[in-house]
């Protein structure tokens, strides 16, 4: 018999899962004070290296050397680019839907026309091409060419590679895996969870808030004030960690070594400032202080990607890789190479007029 590492009390009921151990996970773990680390390294150090040797270290759990990476980045290579059959198809769709349904869509017509319905294969053709795939939908959408700085470009996508098995989007994919859905369908799953507000599109919403913010004469005051009426401070708190997360603090140097004199640039290091201490004082937060979205659009729309509505499609393509790895591991490797089973948790019914 194992250790007991969790105990289940009725108040843990509907609380979304929070802090129920669920499974391993061999690529990341977010460590509530530290934040995350990819297979054991810390993300700071990680963040120095190139996007490739990140996600060789995801992919086998161990750091690559030199004639290593460059085997496992000339097998990716040979795997791009996307057929001409994939990019049309894509360029046929609605203008008119959001960017991350284009990414959904994507995902499924990458898996109709090269899907192979083999875990380890389909992996690394999306690891290969989910830069292109991401680019192909944003300027659909569009209507245009975007250019992302690739000095910010690596960094935001080395920083949202992966962050543990529990996030919902990577959770959902790999429950939706656990069906034994091809990973395209699991993947097209994983980034509508993403989509949402409380998840990937919190970055967007977060800038809505920091444009608002630069325009107050006082900041602390607007905060305060959003505080009584009830409002929402975006970009602060998380889940999981319990002090500044690690990926804000990297962007946040970026951000200030580059960029030091935009206004929402400013505004994002006041608030960072400002809101942690006016949180604490309220008493009921268990965490006061930034997370990622806290200054990650500000940071994409200083280096000039002013385009908050594909802020989430960015976020999806790094996020594509981790979620892909951990479906792997999970269909293929965990538990001896019987992989994990069908998810199927248990609810309580309740007469609904009792509640
Ligand atoms: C993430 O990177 O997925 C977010 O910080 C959310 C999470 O870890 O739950």
């Amino acid at each position: 018999m194992g250790r007991i590492l969790f105990e289940i009390r009725e108040e843990n009921l509907d609380t979304g899962l929070r802090g129920y151990p669920c499974g391993t996970c061999t690529t990341s773990e977010v460590d509530p004070i530290k934040g995350v680390s990819y297979a054991g390294i810390p993300i700071a150090q990680v963040a120095l290296w190139k996007p490739v040797e990140v996600i060789f270290l995801l992919f086998f759990g161990k750091k690559g050397n030199e004639k290593e990476v460059l085997a496992f980045e000339a097998d990716l290579k040979e795997r791009e680019p996307l057929s001409k059959q994939v990019v049309e198809a894509i360029r046929s769709l609605p203008r008119e839907m959001e960017p991350m349904h284009l990414l959904c869509t994507a995902l499924l017509l990458l898996g109709t026309f090269e899907g192979r319905k083999n875990y380890k294969e389909d992996a690394l053709n999306l690891i290969a091409n989910v830069k292109e795939l991401g680019f192909v939908c944003m300027e659909h959408h569009a209507g245009k060419k975007l250019h992302l700085d690739p000095k910010i470009g690596h960094l935001f996508h080395i920083l949202h590679m992966d962050h543990d098995g529990g996030n919902l989007s990577t959770f959902v994919g790999k429950a939706v895996a656990s069906g034994l859905e091809d990973l395209y369908g699991a993947t097209c799953a994983a980034m509508a969870a993403l989509h949402g507000p409380r998840h990937g599109r919190a970055s967007q919403d977060s800038l809505k808030f920091f444009e608002s913010m630069a325009k107050e004469q006082d900041i602390e005051a607007a905060v305060r004030k959003k505080i009584a009426q009830g409002e929402l401070i975006y970009g602060f708190g998380h889940a999981v960690l319990r002090a500044e997360d690690p990926r804000a603090t990297l962007l946040y140097e970026l951000a200030k070594k580059e960029y030091k004199d935009h206004p929402l640039v400013k505004t994002a290091l006041c608030l960072r400032e400002k809101v942690p201490i006016i949180l604490k004082e309220t008493g009921k937060i268990s965490n006061p202080y930034p997370n990622v979205d806290a200054i990650s659009g500000t940071l994409l729309t200083a280096a000039g990607f002013p385009y908050p509505e594909y802020f989430s499609v960015l976020f999806g393509m790094s996020r594509l890789i981790g979620i892909s790895i951990q479906i792997l591991h999970e269909r293929l490797y965990a538990r001896s190479g019987r992989g994990t089973p069908l998810v199927r948790p248990t609810y309580y019914y309740r007469d609904r007029h009792a509640i």
